[in-house]
């Protein structure tokens, strides 16, 4: 046995999902709201007898352990290979596995960690760093402890520096640097990209350096105060926080995590002790930051800046943190622009806000009321316009009705009226949203009933049974879906030498590219029927309307042709299938 298979075995796939994300006993598989997409109902179903899950809801992703793990933490295969042979003590041959085979998304990640080691370098040892060294420790007021934790760095002036230690002594390729976002090409050479820049390293939550960001000291610097290192394989700047690698235990255990702007922000809080603080890097939260930082907690604290940008970012990130029923609190503080800024002014006031953190709609509820005169008829416009939307984004009920109860009597305007204006507003945006939904959702019958029928023969008991009362019925039917046609070709060829159906053995004659087709059929969500006979009425009820939709394609097609050259050959075909139809639709009638 290889060592691929030998791992899947070692470990219990539901258990191990279940790790990461709630399951539920349903019948004979498990199931959860799906990971991998947003969704209100669970389609995303585990079967314990295969190893193997499928989401049915829209993203329809689905494998084996090694591809969960791959989706879930966006590794390579190789990368979750190395996770799971760890946890197993399974050993991995280095030939197979290691020698050469170093994928570009490693390769990216050693040349960071080598240029991270080298800015580290540069700022705490060498005389070049001298001036960013003042800067951090005088200016900003950091120890060294602090620089040594976060690892931050200088990248030098002369902008060729980098390139030329990875290239010459450490022998990287130049287009990799330029791959990484290390450099960039100038003619036919590399310059280095960051140039005259303190270095915040970006660390995934899995400590591996994804990229940086730059934070320029001179007062003449061109390209922003802050740059970030440009999307690479390894680095999207809205799917990760700054900081969550050493904060992540802290939020597990305070069950509580503060989002803050900037870098500068997450460090100081951490050097006074508050060590669940990461930062979106001066924007809103988007669905992929609040799906990483829900694997730790439920609860968020937004503190981001104290002016109008800072702002917006707060009820920018309401939606995604919505959709994940997550609970949002904010600091409030004042006298200081952000974290950073507070914790130097006024520590104890900063440390009280983070304790007493307040609802975030108590917030927005009380900063609105303070922007607009609710006496007047403008203000309760403007008022409502404002907190509308937000109230009723609200995903708990309860807490729903408690805001639009209290927006209700402040305004002293019926809750009714507040209903019917948020009904309107929201109608406005369901036309915007359902451009997009209109031609993906509806599946053609035929293929609903395909997807219906493969399934219910794959997941009977006795599916050699089921499968020649499927074929007694569809005649020459062929599956519109080329992958169920030929699992059933399969299933047929099986049973000339098989008597009993089992999966694991059914699974070593199926083709590889068939197996994700199968398992979904597999898994897919079925009824439960009262016993054998409803099963098999239904088996052939759909069979049967699979049919009849046939029956009536054929009839169209061959009507067509007649018109233009009538054939007598042709006049009783249609004849046929008119009187096959017709009985079809009869038995149909009666099942
Ligand atoms: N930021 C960024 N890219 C930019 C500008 C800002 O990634 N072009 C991020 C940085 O992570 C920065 C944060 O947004 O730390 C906040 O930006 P800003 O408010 O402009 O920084 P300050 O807090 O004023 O920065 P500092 O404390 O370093 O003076
Ligand atoms: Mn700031």
């Amino acid at each position: 046995m290889d060592e691929v298979t030998q791992i899947r075995e070692k470990i219990d796939l539901a258990s191990f999902i279940s790790e990461y994300i709630p399951l539920k006993k349903m019948g004979r598989n498990f199931k959860a709201n799906c990971p991998f997409h947003n969704e209100k109902t669970p389609s995303f179903i585990v079967s314990p007898e295969r190893q193997i899950w499928h989401c049915f809801g829209g993203c329809n992703k689905g494998g084996d352990i090694y591809t969960f793990l791959m989706e879930y933490e966006n590794l390579e295969f190789i990368e979750a290979l190395r996770i799971l042979a760890k946890r197993t003590g399974v050993q991995l041959r280095e030939s197979s596995f290691e020698a050469g085979t170093s994928s570009k998304k490693e390769i990216i990640y050693k040349l960071n960690k080598a240029a991270l080691e080298y800015y580290h370098y540069v700022l705490t040892k060498h005389k070049a760093g001298g001036k960013a060294f003042n800067y951090l420790t005088k200016d900003r007021k950091l120890d060294a402890r602090l620089i040594e934790t976060f690892m931050l760095g200088f990248s030098p002036k002369d902008g060729i520096d980098l390139s030329n230690y990875l290239i010459s002594k450490k022998k990287y390729k130049k287009e990799d640097l330029v791959e990484a976002g290390l450099a960039f090409y100038a003619g036919s050479r590399v310059m280095d990209f960051f140039r005259n820049r303190v270095m915040f390293p970006l660390f995934d939550h899995r400590g591996n350096v994804v990229g940086f960001s730059g934070r320029a000291i001179d007062e003449s610097y061109s390209g922003g105060k802050y740059i970030n290192t440009k999307d690479t394989l390894v680095y999207h700047k809205g799917s990760m926080f700054f900081g969550l690698n050493t904060a992540k235990e802290e939020i597990k255990k305070l069950d509580k995590a503060i989002i803050v702007e900037g870098e500068l922000d997450v460090i100081s809080c951490f050097s006074v002790g508050i060590k669940n603080a990461i930062a979106v890097k001066g924007t809103a939260l988007t669905e992929d930051q609040v799906g990483l930082v829900s694997r730790f907690t439920n609860n968020v604290c937004l503190c981001f800046d104290k002016d109008d940008a800072g702002y917006e970012a707060t009820k920018r990130s309401l939606a995604s943190l919505e959709k994940k029923g997550m609970n949002i609190t904010t600091c409030i503080f004042d006298r200081a622009k952000d974290a950073d800024e507070a914790i130097k002014t006024d520590l104890l006031a900063f440390k009280k806000s983070i304790k007493r953190d307040t609802p975030v709609y108590d917030f927005l509820f009380s900063k609105t009321f303070s922007s607009f005169e609710k006496d007047r008829v403008y203000g309760k416009r403007k008022i409502s316009e404002e907190l509308l939307p937000i109230f009723t984004r609200i995903s708990n009920e309860i807490v729903k009705e408690h805001y639009l109860k209290k927006l209700s009597n402040e305004l002293n305007v019926s809750l009714d009226a507040l209903l019917r204006e948020a009904e309107r507003m929201e109608k406005k945006d369901i036309v915007k949203e359902n451009v997009f939904v209109k031609s993906k959702d509806k599946k053609p019958r035929t293929e609903v009933l395909e997807d219906y029928l493969i399934s219910l023969i794959v997941q009977h008991g006795n599916p050699k049974s089921i499968l020649e009362k499927c074929i007694e019925i569809l005649k020459d039917y062929k599956f519109k879906t080329d992958s169920y046609q030929k699992i059933i070709n399969h299933l047929l060829l099986f049973f000339k030498n098989n008597g009993k159906f089992e999966s694991r053995i059914f699974m070593n004659i199926l083709p590889k590219e068939l197996t994700m087709s199968f398992d979904s059929a597999y898994l897919f969500p079925m009824p439960s029927f009262d016993g054998d006979e409803r099963y098999e009425r239904e088996v052939e009820k759909v069979a049967r309307e699979l049919r009849a939709l046939f029956l009536k394609n054929k009839i169209k097609e061959i009507s067509l042709s007649l018109k233009t050259g009538e054939k007598d050959e042709d006049l009783k075909k249609v004849k046929d299938l008119e009187k096959e139809l017709t009985s079809t639709i009869i038995l149909l009638g009666k099942s």
